[in-house]
């Protein structure tokens, strides 16, 4: 960065101001945790690893440290970042219901959702609770997420949003809610990008749907893609030829983003004032753009949410769904 003033606006959050991001211990999460923390807000980084994350808030404290000594303008007057560390696990309901449990036990507001932890282009595999695992990782488990948060959100000021960190991957997925779960491929024939571009469908088609329900509230929530970005993420499909060599010459020809890179489109989405209840906002390298005409079909969008609901019928109970069917 070097002291210049990065791609989206550094506003000044109060300490109050809370927000979640899933998967803050690495990639783009990491980036977005991190800089949204150095503008004051208190940042909780919901992960799987506590080993990893502890690491990661340690990483940004020396990091915010170099960042004061450069001329970046605006960044909060505090010694420390104010990060913590929440347990969460998406490939596991039980994890998620717990997270859910101790959130809403200890907070009693949540400024700021954003739905990054993600796994890409893996093969087929199933969750202990019976799930693809990346439409469980990736959109269910966050969807219970922003399901139990969203009445304490309702309640917590003005300028609420959800951030869904979506990918462009959407535009390759094939909408086939009696195949969701990818039981009729054999590992051999199970097409991941397919079903990794599936459930960030699926993020966007939430998105609209939810914006609907809440068009008269004050939150709001924003899809991204971050582009393709030099991460982890890479992990889900190390062994899989064509992605990784595909990742591994977009970083040889210096096409790849760094994390900071992509996470600047995240991070804009969810602190520009701007933004301030935009809806159905979908950015792509800080440009909002259409997705795709199935991600925008009603008919679709509502199908998934009923798909949805059916796949989570042990976690929501009756004031839950009442609470959605009447916003
Ligand atoms: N990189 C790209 O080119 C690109 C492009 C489009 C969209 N995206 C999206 O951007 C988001 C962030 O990805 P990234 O590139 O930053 O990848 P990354 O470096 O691999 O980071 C992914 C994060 O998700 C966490 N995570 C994975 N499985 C989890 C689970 N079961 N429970 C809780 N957390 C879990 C990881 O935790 P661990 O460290 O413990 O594994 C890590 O913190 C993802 O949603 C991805 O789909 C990325």
């Amino acid at each position: 960065m070097g002291g210049t003033q990065p791609s989206f606006p550094i506003v000044t959050l109060k300490k109050e101001h809370l927000v979640v991001v899933t998967g803050g211990n690495t990639g783009i999460g990491y980036e977005t945790a991190k800089w949204i923390a150095m503008m004051g807000a208190r940042v909780i980084i919901a992960c799987r690893s506590e080993e990893r994350a502890r690491a990661a808030i340690e990483n940004m404290q020396i990091e915010f440290k170099e960042e004061k000594t450069k001329t970046t303008a605006g960044l909060c007057t505090y010694d420390t970042l104010s990060v913590e560390f929440m347990a969460l696990d998406l490939a596991s309901m039980k994890s998620v219901q717990t997270f859910i449990n101790d959130f809403t036990a200890k907070e009693s507001h949540l400024n700021l959702l954003i739905c990054n932890a993600g796994i890409a282009i893996c093969g087929q595999a199933y969750t202990e609770d019976d799930f693809e695992s990346m439409f469980q990782v990736n959109y269910l488990g966050h969807f219970l997420i922003v399901t139990k948060l969203l009445p304490m959100m309702l309640k917590s000021g003005s300028d609420c949003r959800v951030v869904m960190v979506t990918s462009d991957s959407h535009e390759v997925a094939k909408f086939d809610l009696e195949n969701a779960q990818g039981r009729q491929h054999t590992k051999e024939s199970f097409p991941r990008h397919e079903y990794y571009g599936n459930t960030k469908l699926y993020q966007i088609m939430q998105m609209f749907s939810l914006n609907r329900k809440l068009r008269n509230t004050d939150v709001s929530v924003i899809s991204v893609h971050p582009g393709l970005v030099d991460t982890e993420v890479t992990r889900g499909f190390s062994d899989f030829l064509f992605w990784n060599m595909y990742f591994k010459v977009y970083k040889w020809l210096g096409l790849s983003k760094t994390p900071f890179e992509g996470a600047t489109t995240v991070i804009n989405a969810a602190v520009n004032p701007k933004y301030h209840r935009s809806r159905d906002c979908y950015f792509v390298d800080l440009k909002e753009t259409e997705p795709s005409n199935d991600a925008k079909n009603e008919d679709y969008q509502e199908a998934v949410w009923e798909y949805t609901l059916g796949c989570l019928k042990d976690y929501l109970q009756e004031k839950d769904l009442t609470f959605l069917n009447h916003l």
